[in-house]
């Protein structure tokens, strides 16, 4: 099943996702429906609360990316994280253009720490214990900080946040061509 995406303004996405167990109810489901409605919006993550559950889950999907968008290759990088807690950030700052489903036709710089460590569950509910770096600790860091309510905008340079803010609204309002269904918020 394909999930509508939940855009910039929705009130989901600025929530603090809840934490499941290993009982929640069609998991394996919802996380094929996951990867089925990323696939089809063309994107490379996707944090549960994009398609309006506030739980603490993401899934990563690299496979159709080409290398150009990072020097390391993603092809096999296709992951689940429930329940994931970033225990640390380290290294240097760096920028790359960042993208959001929930944030149809805007791309922006976005500094980030280049090393990451995390533990998670996997599908299966096994503890993970992981370091990360590069393109692919970036696109954990940024589904993450869906689960937290955290857009990517909130982290850019407060001129350039000016100059796309009516963008912003414009999404809010629904006012955007996006190539998959969306949900946003309702405004007077
Ligand atoms: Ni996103």
């Amino acid at each position: 099943m394909i999930y509508p995406i939940y855009v910039y303004g929705t009130s989901v996405l600025r929530k603090k996702a809840e934490e499941i167990d290993q009982n929640y109810e069609g998991l394996d489901q919802l996380i094929e429906d996951m990867y089925e409605t990323m696939k089809h919006s063309d994107g490379i993550g996707l944090a549960a609360p994009q398609i309006g559950k506030s739980i603490r889950l993401f899934i990563i999907d690299g496979s159709e990316t080409s290398t150009e968008e990072g020097e390391e290759d993603l092809r096999n990088f296709k992951k689940a994280f429930i329940n994931p807690l970033i225990l640390e950030e380290s290294g240097d700052f760096w920028s790359f253009n960042e993208g959001c489903l929930s944030i149809p036709a805007i791309r922006e710089d976005v500094e980030r720490q280049e090393r990451i460590r995390i533990q998670y569950y996997d599908p299966e509910f096994n503890f993970r214990d992981e370091v990360y770096e590069g393109v692919k600790a970036r696109i954990i860091q940024h589904e993450y900080d869906h689960l937290e309510g955290i857009l990517f905008t909130d982290k850019i340079n407060p001129l350039r946040k000016r100059l796309i803010n009516g963008k912003l609204n414009a999404i809010a309002r629904g006012k955007v061509d996006a190539e998959y269904k969306i949900k946003f918020s309702v405004k007077k």
